[in-house]
């Protein structure tokens, strides 16, 4: 431990550890796990467009799978009843085909980020239940259906519980029933039937939370529907969640099949609450005092930050057998949603590359991680 917060500190004395971001000979996270795990990055759309060139070489030199962060949301893909918007979603696809990545869908059912239509007629009532399955087997079939054999794994459901355990009641569940869930799962299988298919959320570390993700999972597995992994959202700060909590979800989600980490960024903001997870509603009005890192990030948060995500990657490390992902949510600090939640315009610091695409202390000390075990 000692050895290696010398070596981060010595790393802020040289700015970037002798890192360049886009060229030379420099490790790369895809090389220095690749015997343990993918480990990939969301896209957003300037990046699939090619409009930001200078992140799409981190992600080509550093990862080797990707996610969208955006593009391949119901609203993004399906915004009206007849009308699809593919193009995106295709760039997305045909970006990590080209570079031979594992590629994420994400995400076919979600209470967020689905536009008001599926839910409601055309005077805005709520549809019936038949009304909204049906809509849901279109969408699935033709989003699922149309990456088949393209996306390797679908987040087929996402988000469906409260912190608490229980179901959350979305317009999925209010309309549908329970029943939507293994609805969803099926219905992806039948589109694809190779692809790999997770349920998804966030603040899995905490028990009653991760007690029943395994409850719904494990409800599905044994009616036969297939679902193959729980991809654990890693919305997490600087303090918490402990290592210990991460380990249990890790340890029990692989009894029921493949773990990953997804949309994985480290917090250093304070934030007015004791908030944690993401709930997009969650949001307050934008207050400078809890935008302290205007000018970039202080030496000692730095480090910080470095051990935080050294000290996360070698517990994966550790549960190599059991990980099958670990994703980053975006590739610089300027792209991250933090930027933007739970309050807007304040400036984030969570990812591991900077405003300047060039790599933090964190990415050295990460690929230190993997010699302690
Ligand atoms: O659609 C509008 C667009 O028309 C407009 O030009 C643009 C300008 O601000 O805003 C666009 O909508 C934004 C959208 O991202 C697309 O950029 C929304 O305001 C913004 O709220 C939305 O945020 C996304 C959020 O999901 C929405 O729930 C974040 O980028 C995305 O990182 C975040 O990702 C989610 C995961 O999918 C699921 N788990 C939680 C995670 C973090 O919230």
């Amino acid at each position: 431990m000692i050895k290696s917060k010398l070596l981060i500190t010595a790393c802020l004395a040289i700015a970037s550890c002798g890192f360049v971001a886009t060229k030379g000979p420099e490790e790369s996270l895809k090389k220095v796990f690749k015997d343990d795990f993918y480990v990939g990055a969301a896209l957003n759309g300037r990046q699939v467009s090619g409009k930001d060139p200078k992140a799409i070489a981190i992600v080509e030199h550093q990862f080797n799978s990707i996610s969208p962060e955006n593009l391949l949301k119901w609203e993004s893909v399906h915004p009206a009843l007849d009308k699809y918007n593919f193009a995106p979603a295709d760039a997305y696809v045909a970006f990590g085909q080209k570079n031979d990545m594992f590629v994420v869908g994400h995400n076919l059912v979600w209470h967020n980020q689905t536009p008001d239509w599926v839910f409601e007629d055309t005077q805005g009532n709520a549809v019936s239940k038949d009304v909204l399955q049906k809509r849901m087997a279109d969408h699935i079939s033709t989003v699922a259906g149309r990456y088949k054999g393209k996306i390797g794994g679908w987040d087929v459901v996402n988000e469906a519980l409260n912190d608490d355990g229980t179901l959350r009641e979305s317009k999925w569940y209010k309309i549908v029933g329970e029943e939507y869930l293994a609805d969803a799962f099926r219905l992806a299988h039948e589109a694809d039937p190779k692809a790999e298919l997770y349920y998804n959320d966030y603040n899995l570390w905490k028990p009653a939370k991760r007690d029943g993700a395994i409850r719904l999972v494990r409800n599905l597995q044994e009616k036969g529907v297939q679902v193959d992994g729980i991809g654990m959202q890693g919305h997490w700060g600087l303090e918490s969640p402990s290592i210990e909590q991460i380990e249990e979800s890790i340890i029990a989600f692989s009894k029921l099949g493949k773990v990953m980490i997804t949309e994985f960024e480290i917090d250093v903001l304070p934030n007015p609450s004791n908030r944690s997870g993401a709930d997009i509603d969650a949001t307050f009005a934008a207050d400078e005092k809890y935008n302290i890192y205007k000018n970039g990030l202080p030496d000692d948060v730095q480090q910080q930050l470095a051990q935080r995500y050294a000290d996360i990657f070698a517990l994966f490390h550790k549960h190599r057998d059991k990980i099958s992902r670990v994703t980053f949510w975006g590739v610089t600090d300027a792209d991250s949603w933090l930027n933007d939640w739970p309050m807007k315009g304040r400036t984030s610091h969570p990812l591991l590359f900077d405003r300047n695409y060039q790599p933090k202390p964190a990415l050295k000390a990460i690929i230190n991680s993997v010699s302690k075990n």
